[in-house]
């Protein structure tokens, strides 16, 4: 019940799936939590399921602006910031291939899932820095390892998500700045984004016998991972991969 108690929590993009499942779990293991969104009425949800120590802020993680405010009012209201979860993401359109993709799919892809996640640590370093540490987690996927000839943007994002992760891990290691990242690799896990890779029932029974385990991941599972990434029982683990895919990627 307090495997995070006392610590301040960003989460991105939790009016939804994994990051409200995060959200939830982290409350309820004792932190303060931030829930952002561009979509108000779910981070709202988010909030009331929580039912205290959580609030809610508009913010589109592509944009530079919207880190600045969120990260300035967590200092001035909550006075410290010593987790956040970059998992805000998105998927579509589904199938997209190379041939098929247009340079404006591609650019928003990046915009959100790679520059997200970038200006989420620039923003984000100082002020973990600034409490006296903390750890960060950048939600990548399954598909940083794997070609994905139907998601061909998306696949692109996460392998650079993967990538950029271990930089900062080290950078921050090296500089003695007490600020661990790392990153978490979901297999397919039923949430809106997962649903909407498997178009209808016959692709997802396809789907779901491809899984070594036999099942789609919960958001809990992931959420699971995040938690220990977030706590200081990962006070030694900086850089590293936590790939959480009911055994897909071990094929
Ligand atoms: N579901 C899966 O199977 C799966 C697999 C691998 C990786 N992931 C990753 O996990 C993360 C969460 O995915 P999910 O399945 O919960 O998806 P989801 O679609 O259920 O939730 C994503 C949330 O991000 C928000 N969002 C989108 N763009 C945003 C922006 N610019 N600024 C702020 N918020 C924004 C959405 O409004 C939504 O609430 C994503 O990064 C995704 O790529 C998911």
């Amino acid at each position: 019940m307090s495997r995070v108690a006392g610590k301040v929590v960003l989460v991105t993009g939790a009016g939804s799936g994994i990051g409200r499942a995060t959200a939830r779990l982290l409350a309820d293991e004792g932190a303060t939590v931030i829930v952002t969104d561009i979509n108000r009425p779910g981070g709202l949800e988010t909030v009331q399921q929580i039912g205290g120590r959580a609030r809610f802020e508009e913010q589109d993680t592509s944009r530079e602006a919207d880190w600045k405010q969120v990260i300035d009012d967590i200092l001035a209201r909550e006075g410290r910031l010593d987790g956040l979860v970059n998992n805000a993401g998105i998927a579509g359109p589904y199938p997209s291939t190379f041939e098929s993709e247009t340079v404006e799919q591609w650019q928003r892809m990046l915009s959100i899932n790679v520059q997200g996640v970038f200006l989420g640590c620039k923003h984000g370093v100082p002020a973990i820095r600034s409490s006296g540490g903390g750890s960060i987690v950048n939600l990548s996927s399954l598909a940083a390892f794997l070609g994905t000839p139907n998601l061909a943007a998306y696949g692109a994002s996460k392998g650079a998500v993967r990538q950029f992760t271990k930089t900062v891990a080290i950078d921050c290691a090296r500089k003695g700045y007490k600020v661990r990242c790392n990153s978490v690799h979901p297999g397919v896990i039923l949430t809106p984004m997962g649903e909407g890779i498997m178009p209808d029932d016959k692709a997802k029974e396809r789907v779901r016998r491809s899984i070594p385990i036999g099942d789609f991941g919960a958001p809990q599972d992931i959420a699971y991972g995040i938690l220990y990434l977030i706590s200081d029982e990962s006070r030694f683990v900086t850089g590293t991969e936590l790939v959480i895919d009911g055994g897909m990627n071990a094929i």
